[in-house]
């Protein structure tokens, strides 16, 4: 069941001019989230903006002992709800419910994880990394960003013997262009016998090209996606996704309860 909670801003961390990272006291979500899964946080107080916005759940806070003690999001700011959240000061309290959807399904070695991550769409890497090294998991990241300036995290993921390949539209850092590229040599020059999954979250198109390379060379890809959610409980139908059923047909369905994590080579890109 989803915990809706009062949470306290603990810190606000601003990464860059649009981007920052937002530590929320909200002990009972972070006990309860698995990687993948993400909360409705209500950034004002007022009618405006009226509804909650979704967020992954980027870093499970714990305190000395290992026991967690909150959340925190990773937002780029892009309207009314993201610019109140990079303005959010300590002491603020936030409405917060979560955990929500369903999570990553998590590989074991000897599968090697691919995770892609195009902008913010970092967010649900952090913990899933965390996930995959403690099951001994070899995981690499590929990141695409603008600028060198918008890649971060670098060295939490490196902490976590997480290999890096990184793009950046510009040049500035790593390869010149989109991630998927390096994705899909990479994969070409892979084994078949050598299990890989993949596990993307970015911009549709990102995600569709994601999937669509990971089809082409016989991988699983699990696509994290970002449909704009009204309530995140499976009540408003804002958040319809067209996936391919049992019987081969395509269906809408609700990509906050049958996801947000969801089969890429099922779901119907335009
Ligand atoms: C499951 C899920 C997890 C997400 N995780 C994160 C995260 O970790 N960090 C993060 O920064 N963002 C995340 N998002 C996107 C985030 O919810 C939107 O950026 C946010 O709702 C924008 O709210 P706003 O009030 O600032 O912008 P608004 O004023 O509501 O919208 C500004 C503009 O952005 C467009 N927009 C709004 N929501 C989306 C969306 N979901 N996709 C594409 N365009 C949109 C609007 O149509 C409008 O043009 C996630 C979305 C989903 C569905
Ligand atoms: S967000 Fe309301 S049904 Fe999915």
């Amino acid at each position: 069941m989803p915990i809706d909670v009062s949470a306290a801003v603990i810190a606000n961390r601003p990464l860059s001019a649009d981007y920052n990272v937002l530590a929320l006291a909200a002990p009972a979500i972070a006990t309860a989230t698995a990687p993948g899964q993400f909360v409705m946080v209500k950034a004002g107080r007022g009618h405006d903006p009226l509804l909650r916005r979704p967020f992954s759940v980027f870093e499970v806070l714990r305190d000395a002992s290992g026991a967690p003690t909150g959340i925190s999001i990773l937002s780029k700011r892009i309207g009314a709800s993201t610019s109140l959240i990079y303005d959010a000061q300590p002491g603020d309290e936030l409405a917060c419910l979560g955990p929500l959807g369903r999570p990553f399904a998590i590989v074991e070695p000897p599968a090697e994880a691919w995770m892609i991550a195009g902008g913010v769409g970092l967010a649900p890497f952090a913990t899933l990394a965390e996930a995959l090294h403690a099951r001994g998991v070899r995981t690499t990241l590929f990141y695409g960003a603008r600028r060198a300036e918008e890649l971060f995290y670098l060295d939490f993921f490196r902490r976590l013997n997480v290999e890096l390949v990184l793009t950046t539209e510009d040049g500035s850092a790593g390869e010149r262009g989109r991630i998927v590229a390096p994705l899909d040599r990479r994969l070409a020059d892979r084994p078949a016998s050598a299990p890989v999954t993949i596990y993307a979250c970015g911009p549709e198109g990102m995600l569709a090209a994601a999937a669509q390379t990971a089809a082409k060379h016989g991988r699983p890809c699990q696509v994290s996606v970002e449909r704009i959610m009204g309530c995140g409980l499976g009540g408003c139908y804002s958040c319809v996704i067209p996936m391919r059923g049992d019987d081969g047909r395509f269906h809408h369905v609700r990509s906050c309860i049958a996801g947000p994590v969801l089969m890429g080579d099922e779901i119907k890109w335009d």
